[in-house]
């Protein structure tokens, strides 16, 4: 699956789209439509923000009548566009994937699939039953360096793979943003880390695995620091108020109003100002009343801020997995690959094969085609090709073009439940035959 990406779409018009969820992965996705009209057009949007929705409406000149504040709505008309890009929060997936797929739309559906097994595998079942396309938001699978390391693999570099090492640092800040007081802090709200955060590492494990079933799992992780217990004398339930927020790394004064004082108004102090424009005075009411400006040692958070999966694929094959909050790197992945002729190193920024019968290294580099619209997005250019492919398929009628498709993706998110449910009962997990039963 997946050809060149930067192949241009045969079309005669654009690839209509319907964005379900105007928040920020939904506004990423949109904003393809800004920088080639005509390969793709934003013809509705539904959001329950007002906000949000009529944001979306003034980039993409959508008529008053396509604006929904619930995707229920949008599905009470006849089907009216191609394809709809399903943004809601994880907890809101399966719902509107199934529905829309039902309806003949094609869907790029937001990652995580879904978040139990069941609701990941009758998604894949509509949308096969219903015989349309599915891509899902597993941008990595579409940087132009991880797709490098696949080839290189592929065309014999590291002859066969043995091991494979792989680290995802998530970052301290970020960690205390998103898992801490954040949208993914809680896995009744929305999903457990290694299925929120992790589910694109585990997938590209399993896809330099060569896709093989994996056998064997077990997992370990748990919520560290960012407990009551560790909650400094003398700290205050609130950063604004807090005497000691200087000393604190995690101060929610530092991480968005001194941002926001420096003039930066992107991730992440976009997110925590849900109805405006974000400004001093906003991120200031957002720290004093919102869930953001909440001491790190006084959340709700219950997910993993670390977290490790040991993997034995087919035929041997071993992979170790890391995810840890509490690093200075935010979300470059490091990633060793040992074969039986050489060793291959990705450090997130390039890399580099060691060739153990010449002893010589060679390094590599991939050029990216993306639009500069897309580079501050957070996955660099990834998200561009993204929906460069999934808009190509539609326009093409040709699935594989989708790197992200559902056979694949359904096997790695399964494996990720397999992980967690060895972290839960402490056990090694032996995985069934997915693929053939
Ligand atoms: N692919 C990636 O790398 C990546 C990165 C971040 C987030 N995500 C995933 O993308 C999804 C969206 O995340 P986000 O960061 O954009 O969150 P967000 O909160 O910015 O956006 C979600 C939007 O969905 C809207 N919504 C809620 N209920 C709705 C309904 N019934 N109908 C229509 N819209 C509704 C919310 O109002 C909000 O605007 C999540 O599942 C998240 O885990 C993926």
């Amino acid at each position: 699956m997946g050809q060149n990406s930067s192949q241009v779409p045969r079309m005669t018009s654009p690839v209509r789209v319907i964005v379900t969820g105007a928040g920020c992965r939904g506004e990423i996705y949109s904003n393809y439509a800004s920088v080639h009209p005509e390969r793709m057009k934003v013809v509705a949007v539904s959001d329950p923000r007002k906000f949000a929705r009529t944001k979306l409406q003034k980039q993409h000149n959508i008529p008053d009548e396509n604006i929904f504040e619930d995707w229920h709505s949008v599905l009470e008309r006849d089907k009216f566009a191609d394809a709809v890009l399903i943004c809601t929060p994880d907890r809101l997936h399966k719902e509107p994937a199934v529905a829309f797929a039902k309806k003949g739309y094609h869907v790029l559906l937001e990652k995580p699939m879904a978040t139990t097994a069941e609701d990941c595998t009758a998604i894949v079942e509509a949308c096969i039953q219903s015989g349309v396309m599915l891509s899902v938001g597993h941008v990595l699978r579409y940087d132009p360096l991880i797709q490098k390391i696949k080839e290189l693999i592929d065309a014999g570099a590291v002859g066969d793979v043995i091991h494979i090492q792989h680290l995802e640092p998530v970052g301290y800040y970020h960690f205390a943003h998103s898992f801490v007081r954040g949208n993914w802090r809680n896995e009744a709200e929305s999903s457990f880390a290694l299925l929120a955060k992790s589910c694109h590492d585990i997938d590209l494990i399993h896809h330099w695995a060569g896709a093989r079933r994996c056998v064997k799992v077990s997992s370990f992780g748990s919520v560290s620091h960012f407990q009551k217990k560790h909650k400094p004398a003398g700290a205050s339930d609130r950063c604004l108020d807090c005497p000691i927020e200087k000393e604190c790394p995690y101060s929610a004064c530092k991480i968005y109003l001194d941002t926001v004082k420096q003039g930066h108004t992107g991730w992440p102090v976009n997110y925590i100002c849900p109805s405006s424009f974000p400004d001093i005075e906003s991120v200031t009411e957002a720290l004093r009343t919102g869930p953001y400006g909440r001491c790190v040692y006084e959340c709700d958070n219950d997910v993993c801020s670390n977290q490790v999966v040991n993997m034995e694929f087919e035929g041997g094959v071993t992979a170790a997995f890391s995810m840890v909050a509490f690093s200075e790197e935010i979300c470059i992945r490091k990633t060793t690959i040992y074969g039986t002729k050489g060793e291959l190193s990705y450090d997130g920024h390039e890399i580099r094969v060691f060739d153990f019968l010449t002893q010589r290294s060679t390094k590599h580099t991939a050029d990216s085609k993306a639009h500069w619209a897309f580079g501050m997005t957070g996955h660099g250019d990834a998200d561009y090709h993204l929906i460069h492919a999934f808009i190509s398929a539609v326009a093409n009628n040709d699935p594989s073009l989708i790197r992200s498709g559902p056979e694949e993706t359904l096997l790695s998110h399964l494996l990720v439940f397999e992980a967690e449910r060895s972290r839960l009962e402490g056990r090694v997990v032996y995985c069934e035959d997915k693929k053939h039963s």
